[in-house]
C-alpha cells in the first residue's frame, strides 16, 4: 500500500472525531457529540465537504460523513479537527451496513453527493438510491425525513426519479440544472471534490430532495439476499477497498 494511504490511516486511528467500524454506537450517537441535536449523515462523503460546510451553516446540528475509504475520511476529518468543528464526526463504514450503526429513527436526515452511478445495469443495486439502500436508511432516519441527491450523472437522476415514482417517494424538490436556475445557494452552494470535477468539465448538476413512502420501501425479493461467496468467504456486494 502506498506511503501516503499508510500515513492516512495511522492518523485516523488517533482522531478523535473517526470511528472505524466501531461497536455499540447504535442509540449513543449523543454520547459523541455531547448533546442530542439532530443527526445528519453525508453518504459517499469521500473527503466531508458538507459535513464541514452543513456543519459550520448550522452549529446546533450533527453531521456524520460516511463512507469506507479511510484515505478520503482522513482529509475532512483532519479539517474538522483544525477548525474545532465538534458538531462533525466521520464514520468508516459500509453504507449497506448502516443500521448496525444507529438505532431506528436516530438519523434526521441524508445528504448524498456524488455517489458512483454504477452505470452498467448488473451493478444497479449498488447505486445508493436503489431501492435495498433505501430499505437501510428508512431502517435509521426519522419518518418523514428528507433524502438529498446531488450528482452530475443523468443516468442516476433519471433512475432515482423512476425508484421515487414507482415507491411512492414524495419529491420536495427536483432541479435538473442548479446552476442554470440559479439554485446554487444555501447548502446547494457548497461544492464537493467531485462536483468541482464536474463543474470543471462543463457538466450539468442535478438535485433531487424526497422522502421514504409512509407505507414502506419495497425491496424486490432478488435483492434481500444480497450475500455471495467470493474465495470461499461471504461478503456483500457493496464490500469495497479501503
Ligand atoms: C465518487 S466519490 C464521491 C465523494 C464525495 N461525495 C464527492 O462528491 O467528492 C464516491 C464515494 O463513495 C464511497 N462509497 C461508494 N459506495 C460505498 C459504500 N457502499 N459504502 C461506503 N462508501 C461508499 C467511495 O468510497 C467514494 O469515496
Amino acid at each position: 500500500m502506498a506511503q501516503k494511504k499508510l500515513v492516512r490511516f495511522a492518523a485516523i486511528e488517533t482522531y478523535s472525531n473517526v470511528l472505524q467500524y466501531p461497536e455499540g454506537m447504535k442509540g449513543a450517537w449523543k454520547t459523541v457529540f455531547k448533546n442530542d441535536h439532530p443527526i445528519t449523515l453525508e453518504l459517499a462523503c469521500g473527503k466531508g465537504e458538507y459535513s464541514l460546510g452543513l456543519g459550520a451553516q448550522n452549529p446546533d446540528r450533527n453531521y456524520i460523513g460516511v463512507d469506507v475509504k479511510g484515505n478520503r475520511i482522513y482529509v475532512g476529518a483532519k479539517k474538522a479537527l483544525a477548525e474545532n468543528r465538534s458538531n462533525v464526526a466521520f464514520l468508516r463504514i459500509q453504507i449497506g451496513h448502516l443500521e448496525q450503526y444507529f438505532a431506528p429513527g436516530e438519523v434526521a436526515e441524508i445528504w448524498i453527493l456524488f455517489p458512483d452511478p454504477f452505470l452498467t445495469k448488473s451493478r444497479a443495486k449498488n447505486r445508493l438510491t436503489h431501492p435495498r439502500f433505501l430499505a437501510q436508511y428508512e431502517k435509521v432516519l426519522k419518518p418523514g425525513a428528507t433524502i438529498h441527491l446531488k450528482t452530475d450523472s443523468r443516468e442516476l437522476y433519471d433512475f432515482t426519479r423512476e425508484v421515487i415514482e414507482e415507491q411512492g417517494c414524495e419529491t420536495v424538490t427536483d432541479y435538473q440544472d442548479i446552476y442554470a436556475i440559479g439554485q446554487a445557494t444555501g447548502p446547494l452552494a457548497i461544492q464537493t471534490h467531485y462536483e468541482k470535477l464536474h463543474l470543471a468539465d462543463g457538466r450539468k448538476i442535478y438535485y433531487l430532495a424526497f422522502r421514504l413512502p409512509e407505507g414502506g420501501v419495497q425491496v424486490p425479493e432478488r435483492y434481500l439476499q444480497a450475500t455471495t461467496q467470493r474465495n470461499g468467504k461471504a461478503v456483500t456486494d457493496d464490500d469495497g477497498d479501503a
